[in-house]
């Protein structure tokens, strides 16, 4: 009998994860495999809504944004009775793979799909966060690298020309991949991210000891501050408003927002995905289960499910070091 391999798109959409399902098609269908995608992530799977796919719909794929299976949040996929009703849909289907591109809570529920359902459940990371522990990137990480450090490129221009300072702040949700990065390729003057942060004071007082010394010796200056999402206390504005309270100066806030997660995938995205896809069904190919594909020192590697949330992800000491020293403060080792 033919065996059938579904794949969805779960949580926060990515650039790249288009070239993700199309790698996976591509190559299931090779294999022999029946293959299916089901819609707006864990949801389809609860309502039936799945879709015949085939190389024929994946042709023109790779270089779009966004997902064509939708993706969205699955609140009720945390209950028992809920994760047995999407297993009774697989059996009922005849799906024998479910490959979940996703984020370390998409692949906590499809750990937790094991319960009920015996079939085989492969994770591939997809965040433009870069959060999942057991792999060095996430699909759509690069892209959103890239989608900041050009909006802040554009920031710092008006902000030469009127000598002013901006607060930009950026996604990640609680993790600093994507404002370290942002605002190492942006050359930003501060960056605030949660592996780096200390206190609020201690930060307002460094950014207006910077901003004095650099006036001193160039005169009016622009500042450009990268700030993570949910890191400062009531957020972005306020940010600006302590700031302003702090050095006399306006502060003005961006908030970059779900800018990032779109656009069309840059080429390392394109390529992370392209491989991703490819091994996820060679595993599947070899009956391997309940693992998520990573790639570690360039090379893809298996990661146990349950190891890719159990740690958080630490950002790379190298970074750390290269932003504190731009900005001319401290590392403690
Ligand atoms: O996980 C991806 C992400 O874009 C985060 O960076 C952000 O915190 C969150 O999703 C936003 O979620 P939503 O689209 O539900 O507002």
């Amino acid at each position: 009998m033919t065996k059938h391999l579904a794949v969805l798109t779960s949580g926060g959409d990515a650039p790249g994860m288009n070239a993700c399902i199309r790698a996976v098609v591509l190559n299931a269908e090779r294999a022999g495999y029946d293959v299916s995608g089901y819609l707006r992530g864990f949801n389809g799977l609860l309502d039936n809504e799945r879709i015949t796919l085939n190389a024929e719909r994946m042709h023109n794929l790779i270089q779009q944004g966004g997902t064509i299976l939708h993706s969205a949040r699955c609140e009720q996929f945390r209950q028992s009775a809920v994760r047995k009703q999407a297993a009774d849909n697989l059996n009922a289907a005849g799906i024998d793979t479910l490959i979940v591109i996703g984020g370390d809570g998409s692949f906590h529920g499809a750990h937790a799909l094991k319960e009920h359902w015996p079939g085989q459940i492969i994770g591939i990371p997809g965040t433009i966060d870069n959060d999942v522990d057991g792999t060095d990137a996430t699909i759509g990480y690069y892209t959103a690298i890239e989608t900041a450090v050009s909006s802040i490129d554009k920031v710092r221009d008006t902000a030469d020309a009127f000598d002013r300072v901006f607060v930009v702040e950026v996604m990640g949700r609680h993790a600093g991949f994507l404002g370290m990065s942002a605002a190492l390729a942006s050359a930003a003057d501060f960056v605030l991210v949660p592996e780096l942060f200390e206190d609020a004071s201690a930060s307002l007082q460094q950014i207006k000891q910077q901003i004095i010394q650099r006036q001193q010796s160039r005169g009016p200056v622009s500042y450009v501050i990268v700030l993570a999402e949910n890191l400062w206390p009531n957020g972005v504005n306020a940010l600006c408003k302590q700031v302003a309270d702090t050095t006399g100066l306006e502060a003005k806030p961006v908030t970059l927002g779900h800018v990032q997660r779109g656009g069309s995938p840059v080429s390392q995205d394109r390529i992370l995905a392209v491989k991703s896809g490819t091994f996820a069904v060679d595993l599947a190919c070899k009956n391997i289960s309940d693992v998520m594909v990573g790639i570690q020192n360039d090379r893809l590697v298996t990661v146990p499910l349950e190891e890719t949330w159990q740690n958080q992800k630490t950002l790379g000491q190298d970074a750390c070091k290269t932003a504190l020293h731009l900005m001319n403060q401290r590392y403690i080792d």
